[in-house]
């Protein structure tokens, strides 16, 4: 006898869409056939898509983020949200502060984590002190033990790396087999343009966008490549914002380098015009690489539709907006310099993928599935295990409603967050129940497991290329 039967819905992979019912015991999906009969739980999904449970793997849980500032989700309302926005698994950061040891890093997140997740959860490292231990000695013992990824950033006083730190981290990854993913803009551009922007006197949030332009992710993303090639390394460039970053990208990928890709929600519907507003306003869109133009949304949405991104992912980074500890630090009221970067979006990211790329017919079904879940799996080393729907994975699956229409407000989400940055976007295609490992964690909006159901998961190393 199964523990759950989904019946009657239509199941969708990155490969195929088939009616069929699927059966669960233990956690593990254990037949898809038809008209499965004998269960302890019967699941109608007539009308609804069944799909993979959605897959996250570039979000900011309770990250340090300088003094008096202080993330507004921790692992507990962040994974609450992310299961109510489709997600059964977040690949949060473990930042490594300078002088911290990976491990003691690896160890303060395991605590922040443990007995407190809705959704399964798995880390990734960021390097900011690579030092020859962390680098020859902890890396590799890290990546043995499941952290298989790390991030290093090119930017950001206290975290980015100069070129030759990156190449000694890109050749640790290489040894030991991490994939290196990077936050690719150019800092000294950046310097460059906070000096010219405070000379003129200019402050306000939409200055934030002005001073981190195109030409500066672009060039990073170009020398990004490049040290990778030079270790010849697989990359991952994570929160591509704009087409003459795609350029570098494909130009890369033409010479044969492995470089994969990641966008975010904030890249395809939202602008630098939302920046740009009276007063305060605009710091609740401060997120690097900024939200750029219409153009560079075209050219993101034209990388979903053509494959040249491998994933979608949320980039979630919350702080609240009328805090003190958040958006309205007293720093940060002062300068746009001092408003802490990023945005809320775990909740909101898949039905605005759904909604924008399905069902306006931009991308199919398994294109979805692919971007929203079983890329990420694939990529981080969770296939076969998670981000499809086969015998033998976990039951980690979420029904959809492809014709539910609502408006994203903030009034209905579960972050912790005072704000969504997407306030206000009409959606057509909404996850209406979400299963980790066979047990319902949210239906129809209602939270039905206590904190602590969601566990640690280990990563095989990166499964590399893909399919679209
Ligand atoms: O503004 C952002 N994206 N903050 C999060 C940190 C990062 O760069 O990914
Ligand atoms: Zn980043
Ligand atoms: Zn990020």
């Amino acid at each position: 006898m199964l523990d759950t039967i989904i019946k009657g819905g239509t199941v969708v992979t990155a490969a195929d869409t088939y009616k069929a019912d699927v059966g669960i015991k233990d956690g593990r999906i254990t037949i898809i056939a038809a008209d499965l009969t004998d269960a302890a739980e019967v699941i109608d999904a007539t009308g609804l898509l069944v799909m993979p449970g959605g897959i996250d793997s570039h979000v900011h849980i309770a990250q340090p983020s300088g003094d008096g500032i202080t993330m507004a989700d921790d692992f507990e309302s962040a994974t609450r949200s992310a299961a109510f926005g489709g997600h059964t698994t977040l690949l949060p950061f473990c930042l490594q502060t300078r002088g911290q040891s990976l491990r003691d890093a690896v160890s303060w997140y395991h605590g922040l984590a443990e007995g407190n997740c809705y959704t399964d959860v798995s880390f990734h490292l960021i390097i900011t002190d690579p030092t020859p231990q962390a680098l020859n000695q902890d890396l590799p013992a890290l990546v043995a033990d499941g952290y298989t990824s790390v991030k290093v950033f090119m930017t950001y006083e206290g975290m980015k790396l100069t070129d030759k730190e990156i190449l000694q981290t890109l050749a640790a990854a290489k040894s030991s087999g991490a994939l290196a993913m990077v936050h690719a803009e150019n800092d000294d551009a950046i310097s460059y343009l906070r000096d010219v922007a405070a000379d003129r006197g200019e402050t306000a949030p939409k200055y934030h966008a002005t001073t981190r332009p195109i030409p500066a992710e672009r060039e990073a993303t170009h020398r990004a490549i490049a040290l990778a090639e030079i270790i010849d390394v697989p990359i991952m460039i994570v929160h591509v914002s704009n087409g003459d970053a795609i350029d570098e990208i494909k130009a890369g990928r033409a010479r044969g380098s492995k470089v994969f890709s990641e966008t975010c929600p904030q890249y395809l519907v939202l602008t630098a015009d939302d920046l740009d507003t009276d007063g305060f306003d605009g710091a609740r869109f401060v997120c690097s690489p900024p939200p750029r133009d219409t153009a560079s949304q075209v050219a993101c949405w034209a990388g979903i539709e053509q494959g040249v991104f491998d994933v979608y992912s949320s980039d979630h980074c919350p702080f609240r907006y009328d805090d003190s500890e958040g958006k309205k630090h007293p720093d940060g009221l002062k300068s746009f310099k001092w408003v802490p970067n990023g945005i809320p979006g775990v909740e909101t990211s898949l039905p605005i993928l759904f909604s924008e790329g399905v069902s306006k017919g931009r991308i199919d079904l398994q294109r979805f599935v692919a971007l929203s879940s079983t890329n990420h799996a694939k990529m981080y080393g969770l296939y076969p295990k998670k981000g499809t729907i086969a015998v033998g994975s976990d039951a980690d699956i979420t029904l959809w409603d492809p014709t539910r229409q609502e408006t994203l407000r903030q009034e209905i989400l579960h972050h912790g967050a005072d704000y969504t940055p997407y306030e206000g976007i009409e959606v057509t295609g909404w996850p209406v129940r979400t299963i980790l490992r066979g047990k319902t964690l949210v239906a129809d909006g209602t939270l039905m497991q206590d904190k602590g159901v969601g566990a640690y998961q280990g990563r095989a190393l990166s499964g590399q290329r893909l399919e679209g």
